[in-house]
């Protein structure tokens, strides 16, 4: 346990954690869902939101992970009086299996934007072309599979090189690369005519929009951004140095978080708006609507490509952080050298995510129920595991674990103030709980 590793720096851990938050939930979905649920009142409601209840369920997951110095699984054996307890840790694993299998499959795609832009594809297309070559391009079958394992090749090739000088080096480059790329695209958008429509979409306040869905929505969103109830987290908690706030983590990369789709949805919004598309979002949004509108921007051909590094780059960070904690995982409970766990996630991944490209093939027998597993695996994490898995976080830490401890970690021994320790246990014991659980049942019924 003691030559466990640990991220380098304050630094270094930030950038990984945020590198695991923001991700295509940042890019594609977060400017959509805060533009059609009040702009502006809708990042007050999901800001208050993290505030006051996902940082408790993610301080609750970071408490886990660096008291029990271990991977998702043991981590819960190590802190929890009941081994029954590493259940949740084995359905957070399972998240994080399911949610890494579409994800792959996606940042293939944006690999293949890129290559698409640097041969100059998407000028002068129109919509309707756009879609068909979008739609081609998934039904091929063997495309998207080869570039899904190009990025788990790339994937490997950081996780070999260890925590340190693998995660923690790409995302200190890779973090600030992304923020610059977004900045950059904010920033030509402002010559765009709909630049003041695009912005007032996600910048003005709109409280008659606000309705108790739109509370619901700010939680999901907030808890997907956050990465919470994959494993990602428990397992990145227990390489966060034992003298480091874990409250001040988890506060920096939340606001983190809400910039990154703020800048993403001025950098995305001014063109919809300019050419008069319907505003869509997810994949429809990324690969069909933008990429013709931002060929036609001044400097069109580096837009394009930039763009698609930027979801590559936010792809790839999150990615590494969910095969982290399966490599975490095979490392420890198998007892083999990193290599081979890797091996072995890799394998694991390479034949969920084979299944997910091929399930979006028309007439694919690969379905559950009436849903492509691609579609089943993101749906069923997020709205199943995800809140079982944060549930069972915050009741353990705010219940079962001692509080001495508790407060031992929330405070980095006593170096930090007790009253965010108060605080935060308060919350994590009487209010997330029944926030999750009413979650939890809306999801369902809807
Ligand atoms: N936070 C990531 C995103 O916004 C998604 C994610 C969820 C990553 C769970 C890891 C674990 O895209």
């Amino acid at each position: 346990m003691g030559n466990r590793s640990t991220f380098g720096s304050k630094f270094g851990a930030i950038t990984a954690i945020a590198g695991s938050a923001v991700g295509l939930g940042n890019i594609w979905k977060f400017p959509y869902v805060a533009g059609e649920n009040g702009g502006a009142a809708f990042l007050i409601i999901y800001t208050v939101i993290t505030l006051l209840i996902s940082i408790p369920v993610l301080l609750a997951e970071f408490t886990i992970g660096r008291r029990g110095q271990s991977n998702a699984f043991r981590s819960f054996v190590n802190v929890a009086p009941h081994k029954g307890w590493a259940a949740i840790g084995i359905l957070e694993l399972l998240g994080a299996m399911f949610i890494l299998s579409f994800y792959c499959v996606i940042a293939g795609w944006s690999l293949e934007y890129i290559w698409q832009s640097a041969e100059g594809g998407f000028a002068h297309m129109t919509q309707a072309q756009m879609d068909s070559q979008f739609n081609d391009f998934v039904a091929s079958g063997w495309r998207p599979i080869l570039w899904m394992i190009i990025f788990l090749i790339l994937n490997a090739g950081v996780l070999c090189l260890g925590v340190s000088k693998g995660i923690e080096r790409c995302s200190k480059f890779m973090i600030p690369a992304l923020f610059s790329i977004l900045v950059m695209l904010a920033g030509v958008n402002l010559w765009q005519p709909g630049f003041a429509e695009g912005a007032a979409f996600i910048l003005e306040p709109d409280w008659s929009a606000v309705t108790g869905q739109t509370i619901i929505k700010a939680l999901g969103q907030s808890f997907f951004s956050l990465s919470i109830g994959m494993a990602a987290m428990i397992t990145y908690g227990s390489y966060i140095q034992r003298q480091e706030s874990l409250v001040s983590v988890s506060v920096i990369v939340s606001l983190a978080t809400v910039l990154m789709a703020v800048l993403a949805g001025l950098a995305i919004f001014p063109s919809v708006f300019t050419y008069h598309v319907p505003v869509t979002s997810g994949p429809d949004l990324v690969f069909k609507t933008l990429p013709p509108l931002f060929a036609e921007l001044p400097g069109g051909y580096v837009i394009s490509i930039l763009f698609f590094v930027l979801l590559f780059f936010a792809a790839l960070t999150t990615s590494l952080s969910i095969m982290e904690s399966l490599v975490a995982f095979f490392t420890e409970e198998l007892r083999i050298a990193r290599a081979y766990a890797l091996m072995i996630g890799f394998g694991l991944i390479l034949i969920c995510s084979t299944f997910c490209a091929l399930s979006q093939m028309p007439d694919s027998p690969v379905m559950i129920g009436n849903l492509s597993l691609f579609d089943w695996t993101d749906s069923f994490s997020s709205n199943y595991i995800l809140p079982i898995a944060g549930l069972g976080c915050v009741i353990l830490v705010g219940w079962f674990v001692p509080k001495t401890v508790v407060e031992h970690e929330l405070t980095s021994s006593g170096r930090y103030p007790l009253w965010v320790f108060k605080f935060v246990l308060f919350m994590m014991r009487f209010v997330c709980p029944v926030v999750i659980l009413f979650m939890f049942i809306n999801g369902i019924i809807h």
